[in-house]
C-alpha cells in the first residue's frame, strides 16, 4: 500500500503499472532549469509591451520576487485582493460568526450552513458514521451460481422468473428517483449541516444500489431496456413511480422556496413520500421475495445485494423518520389535524399501490408466500410508518407473516460474510498507480 512517504521518495524513473490514461505521467519531466526560467521568463504578451529589466534578468536566487508581474498575474492580484470574504452571507442572520447550537434548525435555518460543529442532531451524525461503517461494493458480490441457475432452464419457475425480472425493474429505477429527489429536491432545503451530511451519503449509497441491480441485470444477461423501462411500461410498477415523481414535483422546481406554512407543508409531503412511502412501502414486497428465494438458496447472488441494499435502505428510512418528527417538534403549527389526514391517507395510498404490486408479482402462490400474505404484511408495515409518525394505526392487530423480515435487517457486520468482504475490500482498495 502506498504512503505519503512514497509520494516524496519516488523515483521519476518508477516502475509503477500506469493506465492508458495516465501515460503522459511518464513523460520527460521538467528540469529545475526549465522550470526556473518558466518561473522568471516573463509571458510573450507581456515581454512585448514591457522588456524584462536588467534585475528581473538576474533574478534567479530570488525566485522571481522582483519580476515585474505579467498583466495577468497583475489581474489575478487584482481579483484576490478585491475577495469579499464572505460571499452570500448577507443573506445569513448570523453568516459572520460563530454559530451556537440553539440557532441550528431543519428548515428555515439562516445560521451559516457550513459550519459543520457544534452539533445538534446527534442522531444524523451517527446514522452518517454508521453508513460509512456499512460500506460496500456490488462487485464484491458472486454472482457465479446465479448465472448457471438463471441460465438453466429447469433452474427456476416462471413465476419465479418473473419476480426477479420485477424486482430488478421496479428497483432499478426507484433508486434513481430516490436519489434525484435527494440532490435535485431535498438538499437544499434542508438546512442543517449534520443532516447534509447524511444526505450526501444516502445520496452516494443511492449510486451504489442502482449499480447493484445494473450489475445484477448484466450478470445474468437480462435485457436492459426491458428491465429498465418497466416503470414506464408495466402498470403496477409504473403505478408506484407515478406516484413517487408526483411528489417530487413541487419541490424540485428551481422557484420553490421554504418559509411559509403552505410551502413547508409541501417539504413534509415529499419527505413522507420518498421516506415514509417509497423507501418504507414500496421496497417491501420486492425485497421479502427476493430475500425469500434468497433463503430457499436460489438466486443468492442476488439476494446477497438486496440484503446489503436493505441494510442500507432501513437507515435511510429512520433518518427521514427523524427529520420529518424533528421538522414537526420544531414547526407545530404544520402538523395540523387535516394534514395529519392527509398523511395518513399518503401511507394508505402507499400500501394499496404495493398491494397492487403482490398480486401483480404473485398471481399464484410462490416461495413460501402469496399476495394475501404481503397484504397483511403490508398492513403491519403501514401500521409502523403510521405509529413512527405518531398516527393512529389502521389496521389494528394486523400481524408480520414473515418475522425473518426483521432479523435479516438487523443483519450485524461481525457476520462471518461481512468480515470477510470488509478485508478483502481494504486489500483490494491499495492504490495501484
Ligand atoms: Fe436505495
Ligand atoms: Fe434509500
Amino acid at each position: 500500500m502506498l504512503s505519503w512517504d512514497d509520494f516524496d521518495t519516488q523515483p521519476q524513473t518508477s516502475k509503477r503499472a500506469f493506465s492508458g490514461k495516465q501515460q503522459k505521467a511518464t513523460e520527460p519531466r521538467p528540469t529545475p532549469e526549465t522550470l526556473q526560467k518558466e518561473v522568471t521568463e516573463p509571458s510573450a504578451s507581456y515581454a512585448s509591451s514591457a522588456p524584462a529589466s536588467p534585475a528581473a534578468q538576474s533574478s534567479n536566487s530570488t525566485g522571481g520576487s522582483s519580476t515585474p508581474p505579467s498583466s495577468a498575474v497583475e489581474a489575478a492580484r487584482a481579483a484576490v485582493a478585491n475577495l469579499d470574504p464572505a460571499p452570500g452571507l448577507e443573506e445569513l442572520e448570523m453568516g459572520a460568526a460563530r454559530i451556537e447550537v440553539d440557532e441550528k434548525r431543519i428548515i428555515n435555518c439562516r445560521a451559516d450552513l457550513n459550519q459543520l460543529v457544534p452539533f445538534k442532531y446527534d442522531w444524523a451524525w451517527q446514522k452518517y458514521l454508521d453508513g460509512c461503517a456499512n460500506h460496500w461494493m456490488p462487485q464484491e458480490v458472486n454472482m457465479n451460481k446465479d448465472v448457471s441457475m438463471w441460465k438453466d432452464p429447469e433452474g427456476l419457475t416462471a413465476d419465479e422468473r418473473r419476480i426477479v425480472e420485477y424486482s430488478l425493474g421496479y428497483f432499478s429505477t426507484a433508486d434513481s428517483l430516490v436519489a434525484n429527489n435527494l440532490v435535485l429536491a431535498i438538499y437544499r432545503h434542508i438546512t442543517n449541516p449534520e443532516c447534509r451530511q447524511y444526505i450526501l451519503r444516502q445520496s452516494f449509497e443511492e449510486a451504489i444500489h442502482t449499480h447493484a441491480y445494473q450489475y445484477c441485470v448484466e450478470s445474468l444477461g437480462m435485457d436492459e431496456g426491458e428491465v429498465f423501462n418497466m416503470y414506464r411500461e408495466v402498470p403496477s410498477v409504473a403505478k408506484k413511480a407515478a406516484w413517487s415523481l408526483a411528489h417530487t414535483s413541487g419541490i424540485s422546481n428551481p422557484n420553490f422556496q421554504t418559509g411559509t406554512t403552505e410551502k413547508d407543508q409541501e417539504l413534509l409531503r415529499n419527505l413522507i413520500a420518498f421516506y415514509a412511502v417509497t423507501e418504507g412501502i414500496f421496497f417491501y414486497c420486492g425485497f421479502s421475495q427476493i430475500l425469500s428465494m434468497g433463503r430457499r438458496n436460489k438466486m443468492t447472488g442476488v439476494a446477497e445485494q438486496f440484503q446489503y441494499i436493505l441494510r442500507d435502505e432501513s437507515m435511510h428510512l429512520n433518518f427521514g423518520i427523524d427529520v420529518i418528527n424533528q421538522i414537526k417538534l420544531e414547526n407545530p403549527h404544520l402538523w395540523t389535524a387535516e394534514f395529519q389526514q392527509e398523511v395518513t391517507q399518503m401511507i394508505l395510498e402507499g400500501m394499496e399501490l404495493e398491494v397492487a404490486y403482490a398480486r401483480d408479482t404473485m398471481p399464484r402462490g410462490v416461495l413460501g408466500m402469496n399476495a394475501n400474505m404481503m397484504e397483511e404484511y403490508l398492513h403491519f408495515i403501514a401500521n409502523r410508518r403510521l405509529v413512527q409518525l405518531g398516527l393512529k394505526e389502521q389496521f389494528p392487530g394486523a400481524q408480520n407473516p414473515f418475522p425473518w423480515m426483521s432479523e435479516i435487517m438487523d443483519l450485524r457486520k461481525e457476520k462471518n460474510f461481512f468480515e470477510t468482504r470488509v478485508i478483502e475490500y481494504q486489500t483490494g482498495g491499495a492504490l495501484q498507480w
